[in-house]
């Protein structure tokens, strides 16, 4: 059951609901271009306290494509400025919307909204571990590219300490029965301990190296993510594991033919764009489920039945 629901965390949806998601996520590919009007007269407010393309952007194209209107919090010009607290600022956007999408730094501030609001709120990233619709968009991207996930050998590469993509995609995928995660980083930035718990409390397949090509040749799905740079507490530390890893294009090689390379973007250095050339790029794909995903995220929380 989606309606009225908050969207603050992957665990917080079992496998059906995720299935309940993707079957309409399938649906709206189809009616994307032309549109609808399910969510004609409902207002999306979006909220983002820290810098996002694809997450707001997306959300919002998805509102336009159903026919709601969308309003935009700017923070540094909105009276946060002035000194308004955030639940404040949350508080009149509850009033003014049906839905807040939002975006923090801080862990916990979706939790936090949800509280302070009427409406459902939607996490659209907040700290370093939740970012629940990108992880949807992440299982339905393999859905759709690789037919299932059960059974699959995925790894998630990179910065899985401070990645709140990677962390919410390796709890999704806990949903479904892998046959094999392997996460791939290099020592300092391996997964959190409390992460590794619930990772093992939840029986996850994990298994933890350093180095890409100890695990490449058997993968299905190689995630990448960039260095957080932003969330490491002391610069020292970012400039030794900067440029740590990097997917060359000579190693894919050693690549099963079909594996897809998948990102949630932005990247940096870590993928360069000589690998957009070969058949393992996914990334873009992935990037345009983000609509219809959303699409479907929308119109399930707000109760409103695609035709
Ligand atoms: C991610 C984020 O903000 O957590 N971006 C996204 O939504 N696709 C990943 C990142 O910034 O690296």
């Amino acid at each position: 059951m989606w309606a009225g629901r908050d969207v603050i965390s992957i665990l917080d949806f079992t496998r059906e609901d995720l299935e309940e998601l993707f079957r309409v996520a399938r649906r709206m590919e189809e009616i994307e271009r032309r549109g609808s009007d399910i969510l004609r007269g409902r207002i999306v407010a979006t909220a983002f306290f820290e810098p996002s393309t694809r997450t707001r952007l997306s959300f919002e194209a998805a509102a336009h494509r159903l026919g709601a209107s969308v309003i935009s919090l700017h923070p540094t010009v909105a009276s946060l400025a002035k000194g308004e607290s955030l639940a404040d600022t949350l508080r009149m956007l509850d009033g003014y919307a049906d839905v807040i999408v939002m975006r923090s730094r801080l862990e916990g501030a979706a939790k936090m909204a949800a509280e302070i609001c009427v409406n459902p709120v939607i996490n659209g990233g907040d700290g370093t571990q939740h970012h629940p619709t990108q992880a949807m968009i992440d299982l339905y991207t393999i859905k759709r590219l690789k037919g299932g996930v059960d059974g699959l050998v995925v790894g998630v590469l990179g910065d899985l300490k401070y990645g709140r993509a990677a962390t919410s995609f390796i709890f999704g995928l806990t949903r479904y029965r892998l046959e094999r995660i392997y996460l791939i980083s290099p020592p300092e930035l391996r997964v959190r301990e409390d992460v590794m718990m619930e990772l093992d409390r939840l029986g996850a397949p994990i298994h933890e190296v350093t180095d890409l090509e100890e695990a490449l040749p058997e993968l299905d799905v190689l995630y990448v993510t960039r260095i957080q740079k932003e969330r490491f507490p002391d610069p020292a530390e970012y400039e030794r594991v900067k440029g740590s890893y990097r997917v060359k294009l000579s190693l894919l090689r050693k690549a099963k033919k079909d594996m897809i390379i998948m990102h949630p973007l932005p990247r940096v250095d870590e993928l360069p764009y000589e690998v957009d050339r070969t058949p393992h790029a996914a990334y873009f794909k992935q990037a345009s489920f983000g609509v219809p995903v959303r699409m479907a995220i929308l119109s399930l929380v707000l109760g409103a039945v695609v035709e």
